[in-house]
């Protein structure tokens, strides 16, 4: 999609002195909620974008509506992406800081072999890849000089683990995505980074660790402590915890990060 592009100079006169523009993909619950809230602590405006609008609109209003805006998008359709961006756009000019957060973890074991399994396959790369790349993609179309793109990767950017052959082949390919990015928009003075969180108490988790709870046939509470004794720091992390780093990675402390996949993994990744 085309659109017209202003001379960098005048951009950057017109844009001085504005609060900067957030726009959080998945921001409806969990962890892009949490970056959300925190964020909201500063002077700028929020478009907030998922699937679930009443939910995003419900956070909104939490953070006031005259500088947050909730808007329909689903990853897995490049019209709604096209239309979020230029919707965030016209509500709040351009895009300084996208945080690439939504999601979704299937069920991939390889020895599915039905249709649905090739499925669920699909619809993962297809929202944590493909549309994630395309929301980046439009949204750096106008970013400003100073922008950031922070990918939430996960630690399944970093090993594989059995049942999340396409979540843990979207992760890894975030990191690609992530460097090449990174090397191409640092003329432009833009950051590119992604973030790799382990166990984060959302609802994504508490999903995963019942699916292997039952594939084991035991409870929940033990999956996740078999999941927990495998960590050097046995616990969970907190949504807020993640967005702590967010909020230093996209903000002046982030300046000379680029091109990289940060682990937030309770010591389960040591590179
Ligand atoms: N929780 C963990 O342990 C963990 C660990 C490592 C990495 N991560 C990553 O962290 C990110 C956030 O995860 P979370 O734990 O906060 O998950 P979550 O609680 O399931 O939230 C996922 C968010 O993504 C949105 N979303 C899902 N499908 C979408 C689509 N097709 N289009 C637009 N938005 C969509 C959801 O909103 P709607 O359903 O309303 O669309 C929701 O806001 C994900 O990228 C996940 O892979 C999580």
């Amino acid at each position: 999609m085309q659109t017209v592009r202003l001379p960098q100079g005048e951009l950057e006169k017109a844009l001085a002195g504005r609060p900067k523009h957030v726009f959080i993909s998945g921001a409806s619950r969990g962890i892009g909620e949490a970056i959300a809230r925190l964020m909201g602590e500063e002077r700028h405006n929020f478009t907030l974008a998922s699937r679930s609008y009443n939910r995003s609109l419900g956070v909104c209003m939490d953070l006031g509506t005259q500088r947050a805006q909730a808007l329909r998008l689903d990853l897995a359709d490049e019209r709604s992406i096209d239309d979020a961006v230029i919707a965030a756009e016209s509500k709040f000019g351009p895009i300084d800081i996208l945080i690439c957060n939504a999601g979704i973890n299937l069920p991939t074991p390889v020895q599915d072999y039905s249709e649905e399994g090739r499925k669920r396959f699909r619809r993962v790369i297809d929202v944590n890849l493909v549309g994630t790349y395309m929301l980046a993609q439009m949204a750096v179309q106008h970013m400003p000089k100073g922008g950031r793109v922070l990918f939430i990767g996960s630690v399944l950017a970093r090993m594989g683990a059995p049942g999340t052959a396409a979540y843990s082949a979207s992760k890894h390919a975030l990191l690609g995505l992530v460097r090449s990015m990174a090397q191409e928009l640092a003329p432009q003075g833009i950051r590119v980074n992604a973030l790799n969180p382990g166990w984060v108490d959302t609802q994504m988790a508490q999903e995963s660790l019942q699916r292997n709870a039952d594939a084991q046939g035991v409870t929940l509470q033990q999956a996740m402590q078999a999941a927990l004794n495998q960590l050097p720091i046995q616990r969970l992390i907190r949504p807020s915890e993640v967005a702590s780093y967010v909020k230093f990675l996209v903000g002046p402390g982030g300046d000379a990060i680029t091109g990289q996949g940060i682990d937030l993994s309770c010591g389960s990744v040591m590179v």
